[in-house]
């Protein structure tokens, strides 16, 4: 047996909760690798909405087993907010939740310093969410963080202090106010907290997992636009959102992966800042975010918006080696007379099919239009009922990406779900 992964192929946002959840229900085991409370991740059902932010998305399927891998980083503050929410939800939160000792722990002043740093930045800042993820992940490869495991050694406070210290030399290069204490007893109470769930060694529990024959949904955070690596660079993210980052992220060896999930929106957002080529600052794009409700998860921000960026998909398709697509949110187009989709783009006079080196550089898009279908799809349930003009959108971006696409969303609820 083996691992199905699904990811984010734009910048974030694409509807990975909501369809990690509905596949869930195939799959007894779902595991977050990467990220941390950076991301929120949406579910709708029986009428309720939840917005997930570190733990998986497949807590609600009863039997579930839903791990925290060692790629996530994880602030024990938000974290106790979660499940405590869940938990009054009626969710057995830990009898469905295994966390890898091997993942970092976010501190506040790892909070502290991505603020600090974002300021610093004046009109060339991130726009991160400022939840500590970039200076937590450089702890962690500088070989200073704090490991969720470490919680259990009776040398912790000496440690935290410790990180604290260095934390506070750090903030001395920013002109930044600040107390270092403000939430600390509040984060070490949220320390105990999660002492109290299944703290395991991750890589073992899941290998173990797969050898009993059971199926693991790897669930990314993110987008690949926003990789360390193939992201726009430097406005990214810290983690590895990428495929490759399920393995490193869980202890899975790459040969265990079978299935490669990419989600992309019908058309593009993105939140915070940094090069989007195919962006709308007009009506068009003013109606994408009013029909999409494109507004932050996490931090309740306006997501930008515009149109669908092949050249962009194709090459996050390449980099995951996605072997099927999952389309969202193609309803929010239901009323347009036409939609465009950036089929190349204008780089130094020259027309390219590639992503450039250079995020800074002057692209121009260009387009491919099609036709409304000016049908609402929300109410199809079946493939064979979906408007002709909306299929041929569709079978446009298979053979640009050269990619099937298996399932289609209309909406923000389980059921309104086409698996093709
Ligand atoms: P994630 O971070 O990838 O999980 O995505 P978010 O939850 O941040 O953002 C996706 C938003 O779109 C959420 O508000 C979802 O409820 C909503 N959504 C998901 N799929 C669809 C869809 O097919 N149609 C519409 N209209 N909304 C959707
Ligand atoms: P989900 O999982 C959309 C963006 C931020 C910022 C950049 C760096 O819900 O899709 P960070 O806080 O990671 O240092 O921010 O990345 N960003 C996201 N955008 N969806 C997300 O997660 C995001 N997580 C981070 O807006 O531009
Ligand atoms: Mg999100």
């Amino acid at each position: 047996m083996s691992i199905d992964v699904v990811l984010g192929l734009q910048w974030g946002d694409e509807g990975k909760g909501k369809i990690v959840d509905v596949l869930a229900e195939k799959y007894p085991v779902v595991a977050r690798f990467q990220g941390g409370p950076n991301a929120g991740h949406s579910l709708h059902f029986d009428g309720f909405k939840f917005v997930l932010h570190t733990i998986p998305s497949g807590i609600f399927r009863k039997g579930s087993i839903n791990i925290i891998g060692n790629g996530v980083v994880i602030d024990p503050i938000i974290f106790r907010n979660e499940c405590e929410e869940l938990i009054k939800a009626g969710v057995p939160v830990k009898e469905r939740l295994f966390i890898s000792k091997k993942a970092h722990f976010i501190l506040p002043t790892h909070r502290i310093i991505d603020a600090a740093s974002e300021a610093s930045k004046g009109k060339s800042k991130i726009g991160s969410t400022l939840k500590g993820i970039g200076p937590t992940y450089m702890d962690k490869t500088g070989r200073n963080g704090l490991r969720v495991g470490d919680a259990l050694s009776s040398d912790f406070m000496e440690r935290f202090i410790n990180l604290k210290k260095k934390h506070i030399g750090m903030l001395k290069q920013f002109d930044y106010a600040y107390n270092a204490e403000e939430n600390e007893k509040e984060w070490l109470d949220a320390v105990e907290y999660i002492k109290g769930y299944n703290l395991v060694d991750g890589e073992y529990f899941a290998n173990d997992l797969i050898k009993e024959g059971k199926r693991i949904l790897a669930e990314g955070a993110q987008g690949s636009m926003l990789d360390i690596d193939f992201g726009s660079y430097p406005f990214v993210t810290s983690s590895s959102t990428v495929c490759a980052g399920a393995c490193t992220g869980l202890g899975i060896a790459p040969g265990k992966v079978a299935e490669v999930y990419g989600i992309f929106k019908a058309y593009c957002t993105r939140v915070g800042s940094g090069p989007f080529p195919t962006e709308l600052n007009d009506e068009t794009g003013e109606k994408l975010r009013k029909f999409g409700f494109e507004f932050g998860a996490t931090t309740g921000r306006p997501r930008r918006t515009g149109w669908l960026d092949l050249v962009a998909l194709k090459y996050t398709v390449m980099i995951n080696g996605v072997t099927g697509l999952i389309m969202m949110k193609s309803d929010v187009m239901d009323t347009f007379d036409t939609i465009k989709a950036a089929t190349s783009y204008i780089v130094d006079g020259k027309e390219t099919r590639n992503v450039p080196y250079d995020t800074y550089a002057e692209v121009t898009p260009v387009y491919t239009e099609f036709k409304g279908w000016k049908k609402p799809l929300n109410t199809v349930k079946d493939e064979k009922d979906l408007p002709s003009e909306f299929m041929e959108y569709v079978k446009f971006i298979e053979e640009y990406v050269g990619v099937p696409v298996r399932i289609i969303s209309v909406g923000p609820d389980r059921n309104e779900t086409i698996l093709r």
